[in-house]
C-alpha cells in the first residue's frame, strides 16, 4: 500500500504487471532461441517445465548407464581370453562414465545428484527397460554390444543436437564410445560365427531372446508417448520413437546377414510400398510390466546398485573429508 502511494507516473512499475511482462519478454526470448536452433544454456532463463522435462530424460538417461553396467559386469570375470576381458573392462567403465557425464548435465540444472540417487534406488525413477533381462551366456554381451547399444546410438545421435546445450555437449563423446562398443560387440559375434556349431547356437540363442526387448528400447508407439509432442516441440527428441524403431529395424537387417543369424521374426520382411522393412506387433504389455518393475531382473539390478551405494559410502565420506581439509588449508581463517 505505502509503496503504491509512492509510486510516480512515468516511473518503471515493479508491480505484478511489470513481472508478467518480464515474464512475457523471457517466454518470447526463450522461444525465439529454440525456433532458432539456437542451444539453450545453464545461466539462460528457461520454463519450468521445460527444465523439469530435462532433468527427467537426462536422470533417467544416467541411471539406464550405471545400471547397464551390471549385465556385462557380470561377464568379466568370465571372458573368454584376455583380450575379451580388456575391451570388456574397458567398456563397462565407459558406462560409468557415460553416467556420471550425464548426471553432471542434470546437475546444470539445479537437480542434485543424492536426490537423483534417491530416487532410482526407492524405484521411484525409471532406467531403460532393457537392463532387466539377463545375460546368459557369453554370447550375451556380444548381442548387447551389437544390438543393444546398436539401438542406443541411433537413439541417441538425434541427441547430440537436443536443444540444451551440456546435454548435447555430453552425448557427442558418449555416441562416439557407443560406437566403439557396438562394434567390439559385432566383432565378438563374429568370432563366435566362425568359431563351432555350439557357438553359433549360442549367438543364435542370445540374438532370439534380445530381439524384441531391443525394439522396445526405442519407448511405446508415438500414439502412447505421452511426452514426444512436447520435448520435439522444445528440440529435446528430434526423430520420434516409432521412426528410430524403423531406422534401427532398416539398418540392423544387412549387419544380420553379414552375421549369419536369424532375426527371429516371420513378419520381418521388405516392404516396397514403404521402403522399409515391416515388423511384428510388439508384446507392448511385456514393455509396461518391465518398466513398472516386474521384469526379469528388476529387484536383482536395484538390490545390486543399492549395496554398491552403500558400499562405497565410505569413498564419499572420505573424499567429502578431504575436501574439507584442503578447503581449511586454503583458507584457514573461513575454516576457523
Ligand atoms: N525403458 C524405460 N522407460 C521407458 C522406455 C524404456 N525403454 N521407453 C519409454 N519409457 C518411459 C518414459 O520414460 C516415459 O515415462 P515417464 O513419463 O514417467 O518418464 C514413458 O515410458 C512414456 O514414454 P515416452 O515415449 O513418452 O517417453 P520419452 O519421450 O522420454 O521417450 C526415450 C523415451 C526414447 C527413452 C527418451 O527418454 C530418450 O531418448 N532418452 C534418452 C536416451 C536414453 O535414456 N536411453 C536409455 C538407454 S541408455 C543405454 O542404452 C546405455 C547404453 O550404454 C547402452
Amino acid at each position: 500500500m505505502y509503496t503504491q502511494s509512492l509510486d510516480l507516473p512515468g516511473q518503471p512499475q515493479h508491480g505484478p504487471t511489470s513481472a508478467n511482462a518480464d515474464q512475457a519478454a523471457r517466454q518470447a526470448a526463450f522461444d525465439a532461441r529454440i525456433a532458432e536452433d539456437a542451444k539453450i544454456e545453464p545461466m539462460d532463463w528457461m520454463p519450468e517445465a521445460y527444465r523439469k522435462t530435462l532433468v527427467r530424460q537426462i536422470s533417467q538417461h544416467a541411471h539406464s548407464e550405471i545400471i547397464g553396467m551390471q549385465p556385462e559386469g557380470n561377464w568379466i570375470s568370465r571372458a573368454p581370453s584376455l583380450k575379451r576381458k580388456a575391451i570388456l573392462l574397458a567398456k563397462v567403465q565407459d558406462e560409468g562414465g557415460h553416467g556420471l557425464y550425464l548426471y553432471s548435465a542434470a546437475e546444470t540444472l539445479d537437480a542434485s545428484r543424492d536426490a537423483l540417487l534417491d530416487g532410482l534406488h526407492s524405484g521411484r525413477a525409471k532406467y531403460s527397460s532393457i537392463f532387466n533381462y539377463p545375460t546368459l551366456t557369453w554370447a550375451d554381451v556380444g548381442v548387447i554390444g551389437w544390438l543393444v547399444d546398436g539401438a542406443a546410438i541411433m537413439n541417441q545421435i538425434p541427441l547430440c543436437r537436443c536443444s540444451y546445450g551440456p546435454y548435447a555437449r555430453a552425448m557427442i563423446r558418449i555416441c562416439k564410445e557407443e560406437s566403439f562398443h557396438q562394434r567390439q560387440g559385432f566383432d565378438a559375434l563374429l568370432s563366435m560365427m566362425r568359431g563351432t556349431e555350439a557357438q553359433r547356437a549360442m549367438v543364435q540363442d542370445a540374438v532370439d531372446r534380445w530381439w524384441f526387448p531391443v525394439l522396445m528400447m526405442f519407448g511405446p508407439p508415438d500414439a502412447a508417448s505421452t511426452n514426444s509432442t512436447q520435448t520435439m516441440a522444445w528440440g529435446i527428441k528430434r526423430i520420434s520413437n516409432d521412426d528410430l524403431r524403423q531406422k534401427f529395424v532398416d539398418a540392423t537387417v544387412e549387419q544380420a546377414r553379414v552375421l549369419g543369424v536369424t532375426l527371429p521374426d516371420p513378419g520381418l520382411v521388405w516392404n516396397d510400398e514403404r521402403g522399409h522393412y515391416d515388423y511384428s506387433p510388439l508384446d507392448w504389455e511385456e514393455f509396461w510390466r518391465v518398466i513398472n518393475g516386474d521384469g526379469p531382473c528388476n529387484r536383482e539390478r536395484l538390490a545390486t546398485r543399492v549395496k554398491a551405494h552403500e558400499d562405497g559410502a565410505w569413498v564419499r565420506e572420505a573424499a567429502l573429508a578431504h575436501a574439507e581439509k584442503r578447503a581449511r588449508r586454503a583458507s584457514p581463517a573461513k575454516a576457523a
